[in-house]
């Protein structure tokens, strides 16, 4: 039978290849974010693509291929994991025919436009969708072969995320193996698809429910990543101070007895909820708060875990927004780390780390600006600058020689002052900030010192032929300064701009 087939096959290349992806995945450990679409006011995706952005969040999780979402990450620098539902997963994996148009459907049709990285095939099949359990493995290998027969199987990887209660005896991570009526049947052919194909394995963690299980021997300081007095672990003589280490650990040891230590482990699912039913108390924004910025920090430093110092645990936390349509118990509905009305849940202290937190303080999600992107080269926002300053109507007053915003005297900084008031212009009319792909929009007020940058139009930023100003003079000599070769530079940068804002308008 095929599966069987598929068996042997990575059985063999299984202990070359590892090594192999192993050397050629060292990228940085990133915290990601799971995008759950069950929510009732959800805003535009593109609205979200620029609130993720703006957060420094470079990797995200969907649990589908919504093609109005996957439309949005395009031209983001942001990593996309796309997911077949369980529900899915029958139809899906049937045939190598079904397996190839899924993926021509909902994934190939978003190439290159959209990063997608990754394929996640179910969610917790073998503790949560069980009659899906023997044609999961299948069904990754078939979408392995049909991304294989396009030449992407390097660029996108196949994984399918196991809850940690498939892992039994976690405490101490020592003894930990995984559940022994799937162990043989399918997680060792699992591991060994995973090694062959140069993936990763996936594992969703709920620190609570692990929390509220175990309560009478663990204390809830263990669980946010407080300091406390640590879990010994005699076998190996380890240390432990807080559970996510110990469950990653558990995973590692239990994949280690199945001669599979060398697979990247990804924490697939983990957060908190700020808000639960009357009893589960745990439930606080506080405690929301305090775990997923400890979580943050603690997987940003990359400490590793005390099994495997220093190794990259990526993770995504579960999850950008409340899923407030979702049924079940309060907890299962408040694990938003933003909220989609605008208004901030908690505060989330991820200082020191590539993460920012859009709840701190008076940024809220609607109040934006648009500024140049950082890694820009100068010869494109001069361009950009060129057009903006000309033919966009921008004022560029402030940026001229003695103006209040002309100081530090660089393209980075005079292009993002211009590019924000046409932003404003245009009423933060999505597209509008864009400049063939230099800007972005940003969450944090870019204002300094004497410079003002404006959060919404003025008269001084019409279509008036004159450029708009009063005085008719600051138009023009924005013109000599960046308008050198204006009309050259002109036509291929108005026609990427255009395209954007007139896709916009349909
Ligand atoms: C997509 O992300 C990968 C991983 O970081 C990166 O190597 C690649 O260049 C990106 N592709 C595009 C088209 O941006
Ligand atoms: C192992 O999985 C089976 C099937 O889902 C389940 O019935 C059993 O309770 C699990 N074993 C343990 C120890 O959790
Ligand atoms: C792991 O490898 C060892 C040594 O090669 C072997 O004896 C053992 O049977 C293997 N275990 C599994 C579960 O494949
Ligand atoms: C960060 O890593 C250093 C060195 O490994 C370690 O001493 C420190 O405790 C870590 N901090 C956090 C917040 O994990
Ligand atoms: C964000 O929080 C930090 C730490 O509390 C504080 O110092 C900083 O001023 C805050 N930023 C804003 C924009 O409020
Ligand atoms: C943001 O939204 C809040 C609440 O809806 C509103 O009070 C505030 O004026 C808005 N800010 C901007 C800049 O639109
Ligand atoms: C127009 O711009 C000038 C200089 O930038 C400023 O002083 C003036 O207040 C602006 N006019 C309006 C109506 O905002
Ligand atoms: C208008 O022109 C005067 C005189 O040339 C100049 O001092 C002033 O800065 C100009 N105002 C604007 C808004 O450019």
């Amino acid at each position: 039978m095929l599966e069987r087939k598929h068996h042997r096959h990575a059985g063999i290349v299984a202990g070359v290849m590892c090594l192999v992806h192993l050397i050629q995945s060292a990228a940085g450990t990133f915290v990601g974010v799971n995008f759950g679409t069950d929510v009732s006011d959800l805003p535009e995706p593109e609205h979200v693509v620029d609130m993720l952005m703006s957060m420094g969040v470079g990797q995200v999780r969907l649990f589908d291929a919504n093609p109005r979402i996957l439309s949005a990450f395009a031209g983001s620098d942001i990593q996309v994991l796309v997911g077949i539902p369980n529900q899915l997963i029958l139809s899906v994996g049937s045939s190598d025919m079904t397996a190839s148009k899924w993926l021509q459907n909902n994934v190939l049709a978003f190439l290159p436009n959209t990063n997608i990285t990754g394929i996640v095939v179910g969610n917790e099949v073998l503790t949560d969708y069980t009659i899906a359990a023997t044609i999961l493995l299948s069904t990754m290998w078939r979408i392995h072969n049909a991304l294989a027969a396009v030449n992407l199987e390097k660029e996108i990887k196949v994984s399918s995320p196991h809850s940690s209660s498939l892992i039994i005896g976690a405490f101490p991570p020592s003894h930990a193996s995984f559940n022994e009526t799937y162990s043989t049947s399918v997680v060792q052919p699992l591991l060994d698809f995973l090694c062959a194909t140069g993936s990763f394995f996936m594992l969703n963690i709920n620190a609570l429910a692990l929390y509220q299980q175990s309560k009478p021997f663990m204390s809830l300081d263990y669980v946010l990543f407080r300091p406390n007095k640590g879990a010994q672990d005699k076998d190996l003589n380890l240390v432990y101070y807080n559970i996510f280490d110990a469950v990653v650990d558990a995973a590692f040891n239990a994949m280690a007895a199945m001669n599979h230590s060398e697979l990247p482990i990804v924490v697939s699912e983990i957060g908190w909820p700020w808000m639960g039913n009357p009893s589960e108390v745990e439930a606080s924004i506080e405690n929301a708060g305090t775990f997923n910025g400890n979580l943050i920090k603690h997987v940003l430093n990359n400490t590793g875990t005390p099994r495997r110092p220093g190794m990259e645990i990526n993770t995504y936390i579960y999850e950008l927004f409340d899923e407030d349509k979702k049924v079940g118990l309060n907890s299962e509905r408040y694990w938003g780390i933003l909220s989609t009305n605008q208004t901030p849940i908690y505060r989330l202290d991820v200082s020191g780390s590539s993460i920012r937190d859009l709840t701190n303080g008076s940024s809220t999600p609607n109040q934006s600006w648009c500024v140049a992107k950082r890694e820009v080269p100068d010869s494109q926002l001069s361009n950009a600058l060129n057009w903006v300053c000309g033919q966009g109507n921008a004022n560029c007053g402030p940026i001229q020689q003695n103006g209040p915003c002309f100081s530090p005297d660089s393209y980075q900084s005079h292009a993002s002052f211009a590019f924000n008031t046409y932003y404003q212009k245009t009423a933060q009319v999505s597209g509008s900030c864009d400049f063939g792909g230099t800007a972005i929009i940003t969450y944090s007020d870019p204002s300094y010192g004497s410079c003002s940058y404006s959060l919404s139009a003025t008269s001084n930023m019409t279509y008036d032929p004159n450029g708009g100003n009063p005085n008719g003079s600051s138009s023009r000599a924005t013109s000599n300064v960046y308008g050198s070769s204006y009309f050259a530079q002109l036509m291929s940068f108005l026609s990427v701009f255009l395209c954007v804002f007139l896709l916009e308008m349909k």
